[in-house]
């Protein structure tokens, strides 16, 4: 009987264990309703007046970039800013790495961004990134969506 109940409990924490590795492992990034991702439409506007002050000089306005070619150094050797709008690489990184190059620049990755974590506070970071992901197609933003999730 003893042995029974300690097998019972022992499957019981078991499950429970399991439940807590599902939700954790998953995609736990919550949808507001005003924009169907894990921003709000508050945080996007903010993110725009925050953006066009610190990024868009070089960025472009609409995060679209500003060189013919974002994948071809220039005559220093150095990459030009990329697009940020969905259509080059910064998809790939999760909200952590995207976090991670705007407070801290490009230089610790070999490049030559200066790091924004003296000017932008977190939330102000977040609001920065909302706003050029609210330029990303639905399809990159479920893409991006499974990369943040494995993180
Ligand atoms: C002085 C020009 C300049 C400014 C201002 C600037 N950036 Fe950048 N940014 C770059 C360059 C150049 C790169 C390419 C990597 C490197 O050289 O560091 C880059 C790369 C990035 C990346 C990585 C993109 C990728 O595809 O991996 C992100 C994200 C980013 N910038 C966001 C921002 C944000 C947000 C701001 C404003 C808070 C900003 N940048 C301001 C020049 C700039």
């Amino acid at each position: 009987m003893l042995q029974w109940k300690s097998n019972l409990v022992t499957l019981v924490a078991c499950i429970m264990i399991s439940a807590l590795l599902v939700t954790s492992c998953g995609n736990e990034r919550e949808e507001n309703l005003d924009t169907g991702r894990w921003y709000t439409s508050a945080q996007v506007q903010r993110g725009n007046l925050l953006f066009q002050a610190n990024c868009a000089v070089c960025h472009g306005e609409q995060a679209q970039g500003l060189a013919e070619d974002w994948r071809i150094r220039d005559s220093a050797g150095n990459f030009p800013p990329p697009p940020l709008n969905g259509t080059a690489h910064a998809w790939h990184h999760p909200l952590a790495v995207l976090d991670q190059v705007i407070a801290s620049g490009g230089i610790p990755y070999g490049g030559t961004m200066l790091g924004f974590g003296e000017q932008l506070d977190r939330e102000e970071r977040l609001e920065v990134i909302a706003y050029f992901q609210s330029l990303w197609s639905d399809d990159i933003y479920q893409s991006w969506l499974q990369i943040d999730a494995q993180q």
